[in-house]
């Protein structure tokens, strides 16, 4: 779909989704049991009832995230749960809400076994085990090992299983989650960890999870991790716990990013091209507010010009991406660290557009209204058709239940 009909329709900046493609990745996993969304990557409501339609459950680490899911039209009380909630913590509304509508917890911290005990003795969980080692894209994005604030400690299984059994909580099921962007070398060594848990927790289990953390290519040369061994990994531990316990196992695996990440283009419109010294720099009107993954990791994002008037043999230089905000660190093309680094992209001139591409995962959902800044709108292609799927900030919303006192 030509840019300059959604600029034209939609203004910038704006996120654009295009639907097939969330379709081909949710495609790829389907030898898995059960594919559950981690829907903070993306959790966009029109996204989360897609997923819906295609059979893909959803994991909610938040009450706000339970609310998307059932405004989605998730329902509580099917098997496997549609709506799972994972977290390391229940803050009062996420155990009201968890209570309310009868959701599978997904137990990520030993205090929550007590506080879901109190209040919903007899009911069924799993348990997020934090096996001793992570990986991720970043350092930050590592949610493994003992610097890591998630899952249960692994040498507190057992504690834990008889804390549970205190309360009349049935273990039904264990989860591990290293980290997000990982390699699959690390996430195949999950394989083993899980072995090991599930036979400590024994015969009641009757799920496991392998957890997000897929990674996608997001730099020129990466390619798409091949994921035929990586199920047949999962799956032979699946059968070996099987044939140990007597009965089926579900297998689930839990991606964010892996399902919306490519789906995504961030559109802005170039407001200023300007030389510092050695550096010509791109100022956009979209920036850290809106995506934060380059300030948050140094990540690396894909990005293209699109000239308004159509010509497509500019030459190329090198630039340096940055936004619109009164703060240093608003540069798209940095390193983690925050080193400043240079892309190379068509020359382009004010009114030109430049989009940021591989940005549907931990994109829109990590915006801020920073600088006083409307959060953007979003949009589904589907079939051709672009869909309004959130409207741009407006100035009041921008206030909205702010007050001068008297
Ligand atoms: C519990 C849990 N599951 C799944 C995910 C999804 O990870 P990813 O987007 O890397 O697949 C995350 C994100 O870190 C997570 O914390």
């Amino acid at each position: 779909m030509p840019i300059s009909h959604l600029v034209e329709r939609f203004g910038t900046p704006t996120y654009v989704y295009d639907e097939s493609k969330i379709l081909d990745c949710v495609g790829d996993l389907r030898r898995f049991d059960v594919i559950r969304y981690a829907q903070k990557a993306c959790s966009n409501i029109a996204i989360l009832d897609l997923m819906r339609r295609h059979g893909v459950l959803v994991d909610a680490v938040s009450a706000g995230e339970i609310h998307r899911a059932l405004t989605a039209g998730y329902t509580a009380g099917s098997q496997p749960p549609a709506i799972v909630y994972t977290a390391d913590i229940f803050d009062h509304d996420a155990i009201r809400l968890v209570v309310e509508y009868g959701l599978h917890v997904n137990v990520g911290s030993p205090d929550m076994i007590d506080q879901l005990g109190e209040v919903a003795p007899g009911t069924n969980i799993t348990l997020r085990i934090n096996p001793g080692f992570g990986h991720g894209h970043s350092q930050k994005t590592n949610t493994g090992g003992e610097h890591s604030k998630h899952g249960i400690w692994h040498t507190q299984l057992e504690e834990c299983l008889r804390r549970a059994d205190h309360h009349g909580l049935g273990v039904t099921g264990l989860h591990m989650h290293i980290g997000s962007g990982c390699d699959l070398e690390h996430l195949a060594q999950v394989c083993a960890a899980m072995e090991n848990a599930a036979m400590t927790a024994g015969r009641g289990v009757v799920s496991i999870s392998a957890g997000g953390g897929l990674p996608i290519p997001y730099r020129p040369g990466e390619t798409r991790v091949g994921l035929d061994g990586y199920f047949q990994l999962w799956d032979a531990t699946r059968q070996r716990l099987e044939n140990a316990f007597g009965h089926a196992v579900t297998l689930e695996i839990e991606p964010g990013r892996y399902l919306v990440a490519e789906s995504g283009y961030l559109l802005a419109e170039i407001r200023a091209v300007k030389q510092t010294g050695d550096n010509l720099f791109y100022l956009l009107d979209a920036g850290f507010n809106n995506l934060a993954r380059p300030i948050l990791y140094g990540a690396y994002h894909p990005m293209s010009v699109a000239p308004r008037d159509g010509d497509a043999r500019r030459r190329l230089q090198d630039v340096v991406v940055g936004g619109p905000l009164c703060e240093s660190g608003d540069i798209f093309t940095q390193e983690e660290g925050g080193y400043v680094v240079r892309r190379q992209l068509p020359a382009a001139t004010v009114g030109d557009w430049l989009v940021i591409e591989c940005a549907g995962a931990y994109g829109f959902v990590m915006s801020s209204n920073y600088n006083a800044k409307p959060l953007a709108a979003e949009v589904l292609v589907r079939q051709g058709a672009a869909n309004l799927i959130r409207a741009r900030q407006t100035y009041a919303d921008l206030m909205r239940g702010e007050c001068i006192p008297e």
